[in-house]
């Protein structure tokens, strides 16, 4: 693991990259120490790999393989390879796409984090916004958690609630959702680097 004071963020994205964004905002503007050593996607065209690449971010695409949910062994070596070959710190899952376990979650074990757009455990899976409006729940909200072995299961680092209100859509709820996750990601993650768990993960440095 390298040395030096900030945490290092490998990012994991196939969507937009809004709170990759986020995240970087937060780095810039120093509220969080830490560093995006590189940015991965499934996604050859993902606005995360480009968003990246604007800021000057080591950034790239590396084919998932066949499957549609996960990554196939050959995939899932690269992205570890690709991982550790940048030293990061943590893994930080922001809209990846593909259900990461096994060989990944035991060569990053308790360092690997989603951000899940529900208050968990409800409403695992996909689409949590819609599942949260269909239900007619009256709050909702992001969850920042650990990635263990199952979907959106692992343990909770940080919730935030967000209301649904009348009349809300499918759109304007995720967007409210969103933009909460712009603030508790960045926030989960400063915690973390000030905190104990680096002393704990990188021994060596004065972190
Ligand atoms: C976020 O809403 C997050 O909750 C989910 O995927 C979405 C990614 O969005 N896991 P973005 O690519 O960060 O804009």
């Amino acid at each position: 693991m390298q040395s030096g004071k900030k945490m290092r963020l490998g990012v994991l994205g196939s969507g937009k990259g809004s709170n990759f964004v986020a995240i970087a905002q937060a780095i810039q503007s120093g509220s969080l120490p830490a560093e995006v050593a590189l940015v991965l996607s499934d996604m050859p065209e993902a606005g995360i790999l480009q968003q990246a690449r604007d800021r000057g971010i080591s950034a790239q695409f590396i084919p998932p393989g066949a499957f549609r949910t996960k990554l196939d062994p050959t995939a899932e070596s690269a992205f570890i390879q690709a991982l550790q070959d940048a030293q990061v710190d943590l893994v930080v899952l922001a809209g990846f796409m593909r259900i990461l376990k096994g060989d990944f979650l035991r060569a990053f074990e308790g360092r690997v984090m989603n951000i899940h757009p529900s208050l968990l455990p409800s409403f695992p899976g996909l689409e949590a916004w819609k599942q949260a409006l269909s239900y007619g729940v009256k709050v909702t909200g992001c969850t920042v958690h650990w990635v263990d072995q199952g979907v959106d299961t692992g343990p909770i680092l940080a919730q935030q609630a967000v209301p649904v209100l009348e009349g809300d859509t499918v759109t304007s709820l995720h967007q409210r959702i969103q933009e909460a996750e712009r603030t508790l990601y960045p926030e989960t993650l400063a915690r973390l680097a000030q905190g104990p768990w680096m002393t704990k993960v990188r021994p060596t440095s004065n972190a």
